[in-house]
């Protein structure tokens, strides 16, 4: 094999880290084709060692599926880059959110899929940092699949046939599920703001809160906390209860993995799987990220409206 690939941590049960592959071997097909099927069984890859560039980064990502333009960001203009999406911190804009302690972060995210709002869901993307904070700004996975596992057997049987809705909303603090207690969202990015002004844009959808990874058939707990506003069809106490015992067993933190970044890191992950959340920067310092989006459709997501 043209790279090594070992665990992240022991025991965590998903995600490797691959080092010694060069840029030119990301064109040949066996490398291509072993990628790709570690992907799908690790469900998180950081590769470490390869040229830190866009181009590589663009590269790399359609190894796993043709490129996608994310519907809500901007992106720029310039050939190629526009497969990429930016993802920007900086003192003067962007949210900001208050902890229970005080403490104020930029760049927080809670724990989500990408794209969850939408009927199509993106399988994965690349990330990559162009400019990093000086401390913080970790992004954590957690892996629906290991999750499934971990569900008492009562609750495997109570969700098996269950769809929850989605919709945008990019109110930090408002999550229905999993919100952080006594966290505020101090201030609002500009880009949020026009788009929490044009919902209607973003009609709800349903996706189903168990499915079959589709080249495995392994059962995934699919469920983001944020965007997540309740089960299909079903009264919103009897909802409630069933979706904060599914958050309580999906959001085990010494269950996750927080990646530290370092420059020219390229982290890809299957979003048909692992949630993600960004635990925020100092409010001072500025923080640049670049992802690209795969394209997908796992084909059970549908607008209910
Ligand atoms: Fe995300």
């Amino acid at each position: 094999m043209p790279f090594t690939s070992q665990p992240l941590r022991d025991a965590l049960g998903f995600g490797v880290l691959v080092t010694g592959l060069a840029a030119r071997d990301i064109a040949l097909p066996d490398v291509r084709q072993q990628l790709h099927d570690l992907w799908i069984d690790c469900g998180l890859i950081v590769f470490r060692g390869l040229p830190d560039d866009p181009d590589t980064q663009i590269a790399l990502s359609e190894v796993f599926g043709r490129p996608d333009v994310h519907p809500l960001k901007q992106t720029t203009n310039q050939g190629d880059i526009q497969k990429l999406v930016d993802i920007f911190f900086r003192p003067e804009r962007g949210d900001i959110v208050k902890l229970a302690d005080g403490q104020r972060l930029g760049a927080w995210l809670p724990w989500h899929f990408d794209l969850v709002y939408m009927d199509r869901i993106n399988h994965g993307g690349i990330l990559r940092p162009v400019t990093l904070p000086e401390s913080g700004g970790d992004t954590g996975f957690i892996d629906g699949l290991a999750a499934y596992q971990r569900l008492p057997d009562r609750l495997k049987e109570e969700i098996e046939d269950l769809h929850v809705i989605y919709r945008f909303d990019g109110d930090l603090a408002g999550l229905h599920f999993g919100r952080t207690p006594g966290l505020v969202l101090e201030r609002m990015n500009v880009g949020t703001s026009e788009i929490m002004d044009r919902l209607d844009r973003f009609p709800a959808v349903s996706h189903p809160l168990v499915f079959n990874q589709p080249e495995t058939g392994r059962k995934v707990l699919n469920f983001s906390p944020w965007f997540s506003l309740g089960i299909e069809g079903m009264d919103q106490q009897e909802s409630a209860r069933i979706l904060e015992d599914v958050t309580r067993h999906l959001i085990d933190e010494n269950r996750a993995y927080f990646h530290r970044w370092l420059p020219g890191d390229m982290v890809l992950w299957d979003n048909w799987r692992m949630i993600h959340c960004a635990t925020g920067i100092p409010i001072d310092q500025q923080r640049h990220m670049q992802r690209t989006t795969i394209a997908g459709d796992y084909g059970l997501g549908r607008k209910v409206q």
